[in-house]
């Protein structure tokens, strides 16, 4: 069962997804009408009523509030309401755990997972302080919660140390590329905007592509051939969401580093979602927060084949694109993209240095990079 506080169902149609992609049923959903959240059970008291009534009803098992939840709300709801309670935080948390396939993917789901249960390991979940024996386990005159506690910390510490060995191979392989001179282009957008869809369209690789959110967690990379001898490595990274929560940016920092260190984003939107413009906002607030907002960026503008729409180029007055609308899944208008970034991305005149691009005024394409650069 879903819980908002927000204004009509419809805006409940997001966490309906979530929940499906993490395998749940919605048997009932209810939209709560405040201002802001009591501090105790975050909707009010009769609210709390209503919703064991319509959980009793339904035969619920599980409930999902749309917003993170205090670890005291979690505990007084899922007291007064009888049955599992999780936030918009667990949940995501649940499907990214479903979904991680690489080691590095793992590795980040479990680092955002063992934050987000540390913080919820406070006094009160009394089941949880019970002394308990464990030969090994527990140090002298330890609580269950002091015990849990220490394991974390352990297992975050382990963790972490993983996580930077893999961040150096990643940087090494960076470092490589960029040796090469070859460009880095990713593809950024909000969770099943197609980028999976546009990778494969684009570089025939066979990544894995479903109607599911987040079908894709870890950074794939691949070359893409543009013209004879010219080529660029073409990253599909992890989708965005609105209020992505903090400890999962954190996690996905270095799957989110990519990003930042890309010379060119591709901004996939779904063009035939109605929130479309929302979802766009939203990326662009995550890409703020990863520190990627100066990364120049063109939008593609996906899914024109729902809108009946044909492929085109947007271009600002200087006749930089900015925008291409196609349909990753039909191929109509892909071209164009690969046209664009042909335009945009020779190497060597993206490289150019602001002196040189003025002494070799006569190298630049008229649609040069000034206007991509930050
Ligand atoms: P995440 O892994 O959640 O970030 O998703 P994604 O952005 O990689 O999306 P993905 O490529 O997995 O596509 C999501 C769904 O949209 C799939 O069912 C695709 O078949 C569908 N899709 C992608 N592009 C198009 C398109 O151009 N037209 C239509 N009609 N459907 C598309």
């Amino acid at each position: 069962m879903g819980v908002s506080l927000g204004r009509d169902l419809c805006d409940l149609s997001e966490l309906d997804a979530l929940a499906t992609s993490a395998g749940a049923r919605v048997r009932a959903r209810s939209v709560s009408r405040r201002d802001r959240p009591d501090p105790a059970t975050f909707v009010g008291s009769g609210k709390v009523n209503e919703l064991r009534q319509l959980a009793n009803d339904h035969g619920v098992e599980l409930v999902i509030f749309d917003h993170e939840l205090s670890p005291i709300q979690q505990r007084n709801l899922t007291q007064a309401l009888g049955r599992r309670v999780i936030d918009r935080v667990a949940l995501i948390l649940d499907i990214f755990a479903l979904r991680a396939r690489t080691h590095e993917g793992k590795l980040q789901v479990e680092l955002a997972q063992l934050d987000y249960l540390s913080a919820r390991l406070v006094r009160g979940w009394t089941h949880l302080e019970r002394q308990r024996g464990g030969i090994g386990l527990r140090g002298p005159g330890e609580t269950q919660l002091e015990t849990d506690r220490r394991l974390i910390g352990q297992r975050v510490r382990q963790l972490k140390s993983r996580m930077e060995a893999l961040v150096r191979q990643r940087q090494n392989r960076r470092r490589a590329r960029e040796r090469r001179g070859t460009l880095s282009v990713s593809l950024v957008g909000y969770t099943n905007a197609g980028k999976s869809t546009l990778f494969n369209a684009l570089t025939h690789a066979g990544v894995y592509a479903a109607d599911q959110l987040f079908a894709t967690l870890d950074t794939t990379s691949r070359r893409v051939f543009l013209a004879p001898n010219e080529f660029m490595v073409l990253s599909d990274t992890v989708g965005f969401i609105k209020a992505l929560p903090h400890s999962l940016v954190e996690a996905f920092k270095s799957t989110l580093q990519e990003t930042v260190d890309a010379d060119l984003l591709l901004h996939v939107v779904d063009a035939s979602d109605p929130a479309c413009q929302e979802q766009h906002r939203a990326v662009l607030s995550v890409l703020e927060e990863v520190g990627a907002a100066e990364v120049p960026r063109i939008d593609v503008l996906n899914k024109i084949d729902r809108l009946g729409q044909a492929p085109r180029v947007d271009r600002d007055e200087r006749g930089v694109a900015t925008a291409v609308h196609l349909s990753a899944e039909t191929g109509q208008g892909v071209d164009l993209l690969r046209q664009v970034l042909c335009e945009a991305l020779t190497p060597e005149r993206y490289r150019l240095s602001p002196e040189l691009e003025q002494q070799s005024g006569w190298l630049l394409h008229p649609h040069d990079l000034q206007a991509l650069r930050p």
